[in-house]
């Protein structure tokens, strides 16, 4: 539980000229004042992503302050949380005897839980044990991508849905999943330029839940719309939009799934390391 009301001074710095801020002088085991919550939350619109410097949250104080800015999401079947903390997913490369076994997971382009009819608004992951180097995660900034292309691409996208499915990302990687999860999290078609709900600016709305346009459900359709929503991934993901976030010890990221998109840069060596994150989502409205 978070322990008391606070009514700090905190500092936001820019980390880059695309997106991310640090955070500091905030302790996040406590209760942010209804103030602090609105001058964080708007911190977060102005820069997508918060770079929340050392905290050491337990799984309910990391419950207990992602609350504070909506409703928690629940995780797909296969990565549910435990019996005592379902909202938190334990993001790391441990396998059952708790040592690393060198897999390492979303390291494709995606925004969390897109598949869903309500996409999740925004992303809460704690770095709990670091490797020594390396394990960054590097994100896009979707409103930049959007403002770069040209005006007739955004005439041509406008009006384009998409749809996103949990069950074809899966089996892009080479996974059939079951009956039983795909019941739990049915394909769901969004814009593909989506008006963000609180800023009200438009961004492309991609990742690797995207399969192909609506519609466009077999054949040489079916390829020409993936081929497309790869073309405008790769263009989304250039330098010029991106943010690398190498991570420290008491890092808490916060980011908005609504106009990013992210992956891990398995850059360290995870036969050896361990690196364990605990992750929190917040239910977004549907699009
Ligand atoms: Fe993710």
């Amino acid at each position: 539980m978070l322990r008391r009301l606070q009514t700090p001074e905190f500092e936001v710095r820019p980390l880059s000229d695309k997106m991310a801020a640090e955070v500091t002088g905030l302790d996040l085991c406590q209760a942010l004042d209804s103030e602090t919550q609105r001058d964080v939350y708007d911190a977060f619109l102005k820069h997508q992503l918060l770079v929340f410097r050392d905290q050491d949250l337990d799984e309910d104080q990391q419950v207990a302050f992602t609350g504070q800015f909506g409703t928690l999401e629940r995780h797909t079947l296969r990565n549910r949380g435990s019996a005592d903390h379902p909202f938190v997913h334990v993001v790391s490369n441990l396998d059952e005897k708790g040592m690393p076994n060198g897999k390492v997971a979303s390291t494709l382009w995606h925004s969390d839980k897109s598949f869903r009819e309500a996409p999740s608004s925004a992303s809460i992951l704690h770095a709990k044990r670091l490797p020594p180097n390396g394990g960054d995660t590097v994100f896009a900034n979707l409103y930049l991508a959007y403002d770069a292309l040209t005006d007739d691409q955004k005439e041509e996208l406008g009006e384009v849905m998409v749809v996103h499915s949990y069950e074809l990302s899966r089996e892009h990687a080479g996974r059939k999943i079951s009956a039983e999860e795909i019941a739990d999290a049915p394909a769901n078609a969004h814009p593909l330029v989506r008006v963000h709900p609180d800023t009200g600016r438009k961004t492309l709305f991609l990742g690797m839940h995207a399969s192909h346009f609506e519609g466009a459900e077999a054949g040489e359709a079916f390829r020409d719309s993936r081929s497309k929503i790869e073309a405008l991934e790769y263009f989304s993901t250039q330098s010029e939009f991106t943010y690398h976030h190498s991570w420290r010890e008491g890092d808490l990221l916060m980011w908005d799934n609504r106009c990013l998109i992210h992956r891990l840069d398995p850059n360290f060596d995870a036969d050896e390391h361990p690196r364990i994150m605990h992750r929190t989502c917040l239910r977004g409205t549907p699009t």
